[in-house]
């Protein structure tokens, strides 16, 4: 019987991390203990006058009865180990649940009210571009990229000039997927892109897991992701390449309610709104509300609010009140929230999805609960 639990016990103890779940090792160390049990009761019956063995068929019947009952209890140990008070031993391979992947999201949360020393007091903005640019790299026609394969760790993709400064996002998720070593990082980008959409008392991003890192000949080329210096015809041909309308890319530009540009990463400046880190429609009423001039400056092509001429707005982003139709859509945006927050929540969970071969269907997404739920 000690046997058969060392055995198990080195089953477990080589098994791989995914079998090692907290409840796989609290049985690992129940083991021993029930062979301690089982093992003293066999030291009570030794103790018993041996008369009762000797020539005695009535003891040694009872000997028997013992000794079938210990084995039958075994083996039902073996099988349900549950009715003795102990966690049942984990079969196959860990799959995680939804609230695997909530617990995920809890680090990820906890994190970003944990270290407020960055930027203008969050990762938040930063994290939600890394998984823009994970995702916005897809292209419909050949089905390449997208967030699937999270390739940005590598360096031809990691090195495109539009995603400069994104590793800081990465490095930020670097604990945490050595503590859910289980997620892969393609998901992870995503998951912790929705945590910062939600975080930021934004809409809530329903999420399916299914993403699988691949290797680096997964890179997309540099080129994919949009140059901020360029017109409404970039932005159609870029977005439009990964299969969105003319709402849905004004939709997506709200975002930049959220973070800043950097000098030292995209070589533009400053907050496109007063509240960097709270997700709100401020974006369009900027845009459309305030008055913008040409930034003097020995930088590239910006604009200036002429008011505190302390917020920006990117040429791309001026394009959205330019244009007829893109701004009719801004209208509508700075009217109201609530039609922002859906319309921006729907395009986001597209986004977030594209290129991704799912085995869950769309009706099995999962919406996590946000820190102030
Ligand atoms: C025409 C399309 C777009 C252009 C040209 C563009 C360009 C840029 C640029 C130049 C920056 C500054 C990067 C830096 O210096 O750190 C930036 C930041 C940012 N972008 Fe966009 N972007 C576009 C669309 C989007 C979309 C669709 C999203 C998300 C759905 C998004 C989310 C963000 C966020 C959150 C930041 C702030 C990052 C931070 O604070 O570190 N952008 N974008």
């Amino acid at each position: 019987m000690a046997s058969a639990s060392r055995t198990f016990t080195r089953a477990l103890r080589t098994a791989g991390p995914n079998l090692r779940t907290p409840s796989a090792r609290s049985a690992r160390y129940a083991v021993p203990q029930y062979a301690f049990r089982a093992q003293s009761r066999g030291y009570a019956s030794e103790s018993e006058p041996k008369e009762k063995y000797e020539g005695n068929p009535k003891g040694m019947l009872w000997g028997a009865v013992g000794l079938l009952t210990l084995a039958a209890g075994y083996g039902l140990y073996r099988q349900k180990p549950e009715l003795f008070g102990q966690e049942a031993k984990a079969k196959g391979p860990f799959v995680p649940k939804y609230e695997d992947y909530q617990k995920v999201y809890d680090a990820v949360a906890k994190k970003l009210q944990d270290e407020d020393d960055y930027d203008d007091g969050s990762y938040g903005p930063v994290l939600l571009r890394l998984a823009w640019h994970a995702s916005g790299t897809y292209d419909a026609e050949t089905g390449t990229g997208g967030s699937n394969g999270a390739t940005m760790r590598f360096a031809p993709e990691g090195d495109h000039g539009a995603n400069a400064g994104l590793k800081a996002a990465r490095d930020f998720l670097e604990p945490i997927k050595e503590q859910f070593p289980w997620i892969s990082y393609s998901d992870l980008w995503i998951l912790s892109g929705i945590c910062a959409i939600q975080e930021m008392q934004g809409p809530k991003i329903p999420f399916r897991p299914g993403r699988t890192d691949r290797d680096v000949s997964f890179c997309t080329p540099d080129g994919r992701l949009p140059d901020a210096s360029k017109d409404r015809k970039h932005i159609r041909a870029i977005f439009g390449r990964m299969g969105f309308d003319d709402r849905e890319m004004v939709a997506l530009s709200g975002a930049h309610a959220l973070g800043r540009c950097h000098t030292d990463r995209s070589g533009y400046d400053g907050p496109w709104t007063f509240s960097p880190t709270t997700l709100t429609n401020d974006y369009y009423k900027l845009l459309l509300e305030e008055k913008w001039q040409w930034k003097k400056w020995n930088g590239p092509k910006q604009y200036e609010d002429v008011k505190t001429k302390s917020l920006m707005m990117l040429p791309t982003d001026m394009e959205i009140v330019k244009d007829k139709t893109f701004r009719k859509h801004a209208e509508r945006y700075a009217k109201d929230n609530d039609v922002f927050f859906k319309e921006f929540a729907d395009a986001v969970l597209k986004l977030f999805e594209l290129g991704v071969p799912f085995t869950v269907s769309e009706d099995q997404r999962w919406t996590f609960k946000s820190s102030f739920d």
